[in-house]
């Protein structure tokens, strides 16, 4: 169905930037063609290899949206062969319009892992770092940054250890995440990932090798986390680790008062014995809800639940965790029941399960398994990721939940709190001014080409919403944010945005790195605008 984006032939008048713009089915695909790219790069000594033709993949990305295609991709087999490609690239001087973009997974929603006609490097072939465990009073583990967080996580729980903080997802990079946050439902205890890493090795801007953590080049360390692989690429990282449990209790309750639900997860994640993973999602307008969890949950009064019926209302679902071994599972129970003695939710709506830890993790690739064998899962995402100030919160749903979104069947809506304190405001990540925010995020896809399930619906219910925070007067953030000016990334980094700026002239003097962000321009390079009106 999908055709594939053209591949241009290189030019040979010289000296000059071509654009080509190919239509394919999902967006527009962008060929740079950059006349001394390959005769450049192809002089360089590597012990991986760089593809000038099999690049196509490297203009994707799990929004599905924007499609650029790069010059030529690099797999690398060592750090070295990324420091000698980035220092290449540096030596060019600013004449060159060559960037480069590393690659995770290619998860991103907008481009930010694409490089337009430059040099995107595949982190997933760097395995020059295995994976490595090292036990003890602190245990952690050195990653390569193209790792999986799933492989991560298998090599972990080997020595019966596991990293604090997680994602929902597990089938993202270690580099990919760390350059966001790595937010979950473990975030408001543990902090974010990026609050669990002891130390980094970084390739900079220059193709500079460097080691750094808070004593060790602490300036590059910190603007790295969050930091939108702007001054570095992240090539291992060293992530604390725990003892890992061997089951969890997994909970589901329903509300329909918002102003209970919020209290109730403000309560659990302040108390010092709480569960140990805390989310909430909103669920709007499904009749028949309570079918699909069957499969996996065994609500606590079949016959009631049986009977409950959402009617219509906009339903709120608090998703909570606790941690097992199975020789505590009574305790654990105590602990689970007097928790949730506190909790105000529909009496009939307690749903539980136990299942490994290992599974609770890797939850989400189920989803994908399933959406992927029904063609619904390479579609376009329009997902919108934003954190809250709990001031806020409740005129944000008012308006949002209430009136701008009048059904969730186009994905989940995510929404729960998290604590300021466990982050560490020295990183680059930015999150809103308060000491309780909440993520919420609306996770849409749009398979359809009209009508509620398609693209141009999802992006204009966003609109609405981000409109809407504007006018109120809210002071959100994004989280995984997209801008397309520069005056709005200075917004967005609000009083933080001259740290971010020196830290770039310092680490990636010549804007080389994650150009699809387009926070900072290369001088050479005349970006087209990008293809989102046009759809
Ligand atoms: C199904 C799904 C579920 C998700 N769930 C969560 C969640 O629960 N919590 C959460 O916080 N996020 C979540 N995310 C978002 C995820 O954190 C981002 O997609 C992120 O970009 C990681 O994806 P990736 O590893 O594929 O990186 P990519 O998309 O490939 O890259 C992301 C950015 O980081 C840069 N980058 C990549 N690797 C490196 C590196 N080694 N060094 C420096 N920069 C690098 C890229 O250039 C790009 O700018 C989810 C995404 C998906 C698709
Ligand atoms: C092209 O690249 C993709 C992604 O790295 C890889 O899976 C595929 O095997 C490559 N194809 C060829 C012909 O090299
Ligand atoms: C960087 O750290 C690694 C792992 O701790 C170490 O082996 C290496 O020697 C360090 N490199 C430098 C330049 O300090
Ligand atoms: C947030 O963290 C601070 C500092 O640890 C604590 O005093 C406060 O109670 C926490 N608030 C919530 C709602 O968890
Ligand atoms: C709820 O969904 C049904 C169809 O699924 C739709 O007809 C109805 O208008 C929706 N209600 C509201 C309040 O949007
Ligand atoms: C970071 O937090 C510390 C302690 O809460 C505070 O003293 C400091 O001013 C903050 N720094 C910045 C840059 O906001």
């Amino acid at each position: 169905m999908r055709p594939s984006p053209m591949h241009c032939h290189r030019q040979q008048n010289v000296g000059f930037l071509k654009l080509f713009m190919v239509l394919v089915l999902s967006g527009i695909a962008m060929h740079v063609s950059d006349p001394d790219v390959p005769s450049s790069l192809r002089t360089l000594a590597l012990e991986g290899h760089l593809s000038f033709h099999n690049i196509s993949h490297a203009a994707k990305d799990f929004g599905n949206r924007f499609q650029f295609l790069p010059s030529a991709v690099l797999y690398p087999r060592s750090v070295a062969d990324i420091s000698a490609t980035v220092k290449h690239v540096f030596q060019m001087g600013p004449r060159s319009k060559l960037a480069v973009a590393a690659r995770g997974h290619g998860h991103s929603l907008q481009g930010q892992a694409q490089a337009p006609g430059g040099v995107v490097v595949h982190m997933k072939y760097l395995r020059a770092t295995e994976t490595q465990v090292h036990a003890g009073d602190f245990p952690y583990v050195d990653a390569s940054g193209g790792e999986l967080w799933i492989h991560v996580l298998l090599e972990s729980l080997k020595h019966g250890l596991a990293p604090k903080s997680w994602t929902d997802y597990l089938h993202l990079t270690v580099g990919g995440t760390l350059s966001n946050a790595g937010i979950s439902g473990q975030a408001f205890r543990h902090g974010p990932q990026i609050s669990n890493v002891h130390q980094l090795q970084v390739v900079t801007g220059t193709g500079e090798i460097t080691n750094c953590s808070t004593k060790e080049n602490a300036d590059l360390f910190f603007g790295v986390l969050g930091g939108l692989g702007q001054f570095g690429i992240i090539t291992r990282a060293r992530i604390a680790l725990e003892p890992a449990p061997k089951m969890v209790k997994w909970i589901r309750v329903l509300y329909s008062d918002f102003t209970s639900f919020t209290e109730d997860q403000e309560m659990l994640i302040s108390e010092e014995k709480t569960f140990d993973y805390i989310e909430g999602f909103v669920i709007i307008n499904r009749t028949g809800l309570l079918n699909n969890w069957r499969s996996s949950f065994n609500p606590k009064d079949p016959v009631q639940a049986g009977q409950f019926n959402s009617d219509g209302r906009i339903l709120f679902c608090l998703e909570m965790t606790k941690n097992f071994n199975p020789d505590e599972t009574e305790m654990m129970n105590q602990e689970v029941e007097t928790l949730l003695s506190k909790l105000r939710y529909i009496p009939s709506t307690l749903f539980q399960s136990e299942v490994s830890y290992m599974e609770f993790l890797d939850r989400v690739h189920v989803s994908e398994v399933k959406l992927r064998s029904q063609g619904l899962w390479e579609v376009p995402h329009p997902w919108l990721n934003l954190l809250i100030p709990r001031t806020r919160i409740h005129d944000f749903a008012k308006e949002v939940l209430g009136k701008i979104l009048t059904d969730s069947s186009n994905g989940p809506i995510l929404l729960y709190p998290l604590n300021r304190s466990k982050w560490d405001n020295r990183t680059s990540a930015v999150i809103p001014d308060e000491e309780v925010f909440y993520l919420v995020a609306f996770l849409s896809s749009a398979p359809s080409l009209s009508d509620h399930d398609s693209l141009e619906h999802a992006l204009k219910q966003n609109d609405k919403i981000l409109d809407f925070c504007k006018k109120a007067g809210i002071r959100m953030k994004q989280y995984l944010p997209h801008y397309t000016t520069k005056e709005e990334w200075k917004a967005h980094f609000g009083a933080s945005w001259e740290i971010f700026a020196r830290r770039k002239a310092i680490y990636d003097p010549l804007s080389i790195l994650a150009p699809g962000h387009r926070i900072f321009q290369k001088k050479a390079v005349t970006f087209t605008e990008n293809s989102q009106q046009m759809m």
